[in-house]
């Protein structure tokens, strides 16, 4: 049996891990693996590498995908050519690991190669698992940066506003903000008052704070608009979010009379190296795909509920996103404790 494995979407610490667990699974098991370089591209472009038990050994470690990644071209209406390409690489079947992207778009082939899909999303937001590996490493980093930013908050009595990704959801400025006790968390899932973020602003620093650090999610609209960075055309998803913390620390210094400067997390939060929970996810996901390989058991997809790794039906993930419920524990808990949410 050949199988190809692939990368997907933007990337997501832990890549690596699925890559190297189930190559490891495969090529003991007697399967011959490629990897396809660039995601989609890969496949149209015929690119692919060999992947060998010494080409993957310790990649776990590593951020980004040895593979390549592009949220760039989906299939769509090329599914034909799409098709045509993967007969020609002489494939038997494909393990993908992408986001919500990646999933509908193998979607429009799922009838016709076999595939076995594993989540991937820094953002947390795929329905149909509990959780994506990627994300408590990005929320690792924005609690880290929260901790950071205090001492040069407290330091010059600023306000210091932090950005982080997540496009429509909250859970990576909502984890990560709570784990760094930020003063002030803002989610899209929660309409926020102005003045009511003000008024514990006043308060906090009236408590005695030096200074105080936000963690404002990118999706946050201000004045019932959302800030749009950047359009990228072709992709499945247009919109790049970002800038919402330059906004809000313009308006807060206005409002305060201190003042107010912001940072944007971007691109570090996928760039660090997996944390544990991560490797352990990842090699858990690489192994039970190799796993369903090796007993002819195709397009399925692996989600983690209750702690497993489980396969469910490969269309688990195309649906609307996984937001923050404003009802949640978590939500209620950080009220208790003072932050601003
Ligand atoms: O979906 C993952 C994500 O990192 C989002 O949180 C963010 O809005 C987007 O991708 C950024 O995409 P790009 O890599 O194209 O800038």
């Amino acid at each position: 049996m050949r199988v190809g494995i692939l990368t997907g979407g933007g990337d997501a610490p832990g890549l690596n891990g699925v890559v190297e667990s189930a190559t490891k699974c495969l090529v003991q098991a007697g399967v011959e693996v490629v990897g396809i370089v660039d995601g989609f591209e890969g496949v149209y472009n015929k690119d692919t590498i060999a992947l060998t038990i010494d080409k993957v050994d310790g990649i776990h470690q590593n951020a980004g995908t040895i593979l390549g990644t592009s949220n760039k071209r989906g299939i769509g209406e090329d599914a034909d050519e799409f098709v045509a390409c993967f007969k020609e690489l002489k494939l038997d079947g494909l393990i993908a690991a992408g986001g919500d992207g990646t999933f509908k778009a193998l979607s429009d082939v799922s009838s016709r190669i076999n595939i076995i899909g594993i989540p991937k999303t820094i953002d947390n937001d795929l329905s149909g698992t509990d959780i994506t590996f990627g994300h408590y490493t990005a929320c690792g980093l924005i609690s880290r940066s929260i901790s950071t930013l205090k001492h040069s908050a407290d330091a010059h009595k600023r306000i210091m506003v932090l950005e982080t990704m997540g496009r429509t959801a909250g859970w990576l400025a909502l984890n990560g903000g709570l784990a760094g006790y930020a003063d002030a968390i803002l989610i899209p899932e929660l309409d926020f008052d102005f003045q009511a973020l003000v008024d514990s602003c006043k308060e906090k620093l009236a408590q005695g704070s030096r200074g105080l650090v936000l963690c404002v999610s990118e999706g946050v609209k201000f004045e019932g608009k959302k800030i749009i960075k950047q359009i990228v055309e072709d992709a499945p998803e247009t919109e790049r979010l970002g800038g919402i913390s330059s906004v809000l620390a313009i308006a807060l210094e206005k409002e305060l009379g201190i003042e107010a400067r912001n940072v944007i997390l971007g691109h570090l939060q996928r760039s660090e190296p997996p944390e544990v929970f991560d490797k352990l996810l990842t090699l858990q996901l690489g192994a039970s795909a190799a796993e369903l390989v090796i007993k002819n058991k195709w397009n399925k997809a692996l989600a983690y509920k209750n702690c497993t790794v489980m396969p469910v039906e490969l269309n688990s993930f195309t649906g609307a996103p996984r937001l923050v419920d404003p009802k949640l524990e978590l939500i209620k808990q950080a009220r208790n404790l003072g932050i601003f949410i």
